[in-house]
């Protein structure tokens, strides 16, 4: 059985992400798309919500499986007893980053194998931060997200905007 982990924040999940869960999806016999519950980067969206979002954009794929990690990736993997990580370039500018933890990742267990996949060129500007942003004015998201997140993403920013919309 091949098992491969495809690590992020995914906050939120965007169609860059889709499109990576899609290819890596199919060249392996599991998937399992694992979100970082890390609450130092203060993400918008909870671990549930996040977890939620995922497995709703990804039920049409049988072999892949939505969960959370806490701790280093690497940790992770042997627990699950994955043997490889996936992650997407986008540009040059993502490389060298993504190597180091690679190698470092290599370095601390030799069984796991980090593999790049460069993002569709439709995608290659796109992040979740971008999405954050333009989501936070209000601006169109619809070229970024499946527009059955749509509401949920503004929703976010119509609470923070308006506080004194927030019942105490
Ligand atoms: O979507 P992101 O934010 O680019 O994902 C980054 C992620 C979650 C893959 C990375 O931060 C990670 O693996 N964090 C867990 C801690 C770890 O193992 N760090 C790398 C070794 S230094």
């Amino acid at each position: 059985m091949k098992r491969a982990i495809y690590p992020g924040s995914f906050d939120p999940v965007t169609f860059g992400h889709i499109d990576m869960i899609e290819r890596s999806a199919k060249m392996v016999d599991e998937l399992v798309v694992a979100i970082l519950n890390n609450s130092a980067k203060n993400p918008l969206f909870s671990v549930k919500e996040r977890v939620s979002m995922l497995d709703e954009i990804t039920c049409h794929l049988p072999n892949v499986k939505i969960t959370c990690f806490d701790g280093l990736l690497i940790d992770f993997a042997r627990k699950i007893e994955a043997t490889i990580i996936i992650r997407g370039l986008r540009a040059v500018t993502d490389f060298e980053y993504e190597l180091q933890i690679a190698q470092t990742n290599r370095i601390i267990n030799s069984q796991v194998d980090t593999i790049f996949l460069t993002t569709s060129l439709e995608y290659a500007y796109l992040s979740s931060t971008i999405v954050k942003e333009v989501a936070s004015y209000g601006g169109d998201i619809s070229h970024f997200v499946p527009e059955q997140l749509m509401e949920r993403i503004y929703e976010k920013y119509v609470t923070i905007q308006n506080p004194m919309d927030v019942k105490n």
